[in-house]
Parts: C-alpha cells; structure tokens; sequence
C-alpha cells in the first residue's frame, strides 16, 4: 500500500450535520472538532508526514458574529490540547494564513506559543490553515520575494524550490486532498501545494468521516495512476 506523505483535508459539511439534526451550527464544529482529534492522530500513525487541514478561511469571517466566537473559542481551545497531545507524539504544530487582525490576539499569542513548544519535533507535521487564502498566500510569498530582491537578498530567478521557502511554511506537494460533503471545489485552498494532488471528494458530513472513510480514501489513492504529466511505462 502507498501511503501519501501529504494528506490535507477540507473540513466541510460540519452545519450541515447540525442543522439536519436541529442543533446549532456550532454544534457541528464541536463535532468536527472532536472528529479531527481522533482522525488526525490516526492519519498520522498510517505513516502520513504532513496532515494539513483547513481550519477557518480568511472568507469564513463574513458568517454571523455568534457563530465566528464560537469556532474562534473552539479553535483556541482545540489548538491548546492538540499542543498536549501532539508534544508526547513527537508531532510539530504549524500554522498557515494571516497572523493578524481579525484573528483575535489570544489566538494569535496561542499560534506563536504552541509553533514554539513543538518545533524540535519530528515525526511528522499537523498545519492547520487558520485566517488562510491560497492566492493571498502566494501573492505575501511574491511580495516578500520582490523585497528580498530589491535588498541583495535575493538573486534571479526564482525557482519553484525557492519559492516554496517564501510560503507561509515550507512543505512538500500535496499527495491526497479529501473535501467532505460532496463539495467538488477548492476554494482558494493551498493552491501552490496541490498542484498535483488526487482528489477525493466523499459524500460524508466532516462529523462522520471516520478512520473506515480514510482506508477507503487510501484504497482509492492507490488505485490512481500518477503520472504527473508523463506517459505510463510499461
Ligand atoms: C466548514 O463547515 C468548516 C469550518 C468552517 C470550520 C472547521 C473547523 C473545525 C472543525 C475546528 C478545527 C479546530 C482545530 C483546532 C484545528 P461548514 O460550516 O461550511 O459546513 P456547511 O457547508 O455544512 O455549512
């Protein structure tokens, strides 16, 4: 069995699963959220290097104030016990996406302290895009760039490898990107990474994918003919 070194995950479906069964869409972040605790941990023990997740876009604060509390206080929350947890495993937290207003500042102070705790760890990478727009991403590593070159810093050109340096963190590409719910879009979702991922959409809810749903994804995987770009030899 291939197992992808980068698996990233589009949480989608979460108020969906709240609003079928009458509950509040916050609801269906805490499920998501608990969901995420036990996958993330599972993904990773199948030999997966690098587990990124979308987690809040920099669009998503367009939805109601009440609702937007809400999963800013789940995440600060979240991210608190996945620094406990993960720090054991041996697994580095980073994030992706603005660090600045309007992200609350305990949030933020949250982000800088737990990249802090668990960046001597090595077993593999949990980034969690928070405040995150791919295009936005590649035009801040763009802008950097041209400043680097206008200091001396930096000589043209530009190769992908140097590139990738100036994104918000450096990673490999993508191998498998799963968006729950039956959503078929990327959405502005790590843009420069997924260029040649496989995509897997599931019809499940995000609350329901579970460690069944991933063998499935992983079954699938290995059923795709990467070519990247080439022609299959025989
Ligand atoms: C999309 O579902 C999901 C989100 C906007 C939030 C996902 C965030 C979490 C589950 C918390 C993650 C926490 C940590 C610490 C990483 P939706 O609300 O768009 O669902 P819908 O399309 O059914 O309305």
């Amino acid at each position: 069995m291939k197992i992808p070194k980068h698996v990233a995950f589009i949480l989608d479906g979460n108020g969906r699963w709240a609003q079928e069964r009458g509950l509040s869409r916050s609801k269906g972040h805490e499920e998501g959220y608990k969901n995420l605790r036990s996958l993330s941990k599972y993904i990773l023990s199948k030999g997966v290097e690098v587990f990124s997740v979308y987690a809040f876009s920099t669009e998503n604060f367009g939805r109601s104030k009440q609702e937007v509390d809400a999963l800013m206080n789940l995440i600060l929350v979240g991210v608190k016990k996945y620094a406990q947890e993960f720090a054991k495993e041996n697994i580095k937290i980073v994030f992706s996406g603005i660090r600045n207003y309007p992200l609350p500042k305990d949030v933020i102070d949250v982000m800088n302290e737990v990249e802090d705790q668990t960046k001597e760890n090595s077993r593999g990478i949990f980034n969690i895009c928070l405040n995150y727009d791919g295009q936005q991403e590649i035009l801040d590593a763009s802008n950097k760039i041209v400043e680097d070159v206008n200091n001396g810093i930096l000589k043209l050109p530009v190769t992908k490898e140097i590139f990738n340096k100036y994104l918000y963190q450096e990673l490999p590409p993508i191998d498998l990107l799963i968006r729950t719910s039956a959503e078929n879009r990327l959405s502005g979702f790590m843009l420069w990474q997924a260029s040649y991922a496989e995509f897997y959409f599931p019809k499940t809810y995000f609350p329901d994918f579970k460690e069944k749903d991933f063998d499935m994804a992983l079954e699938e995987y290995n059923k795709r003919d990467r070519r990247f770009g080439k022609i299959k030899e025989n």
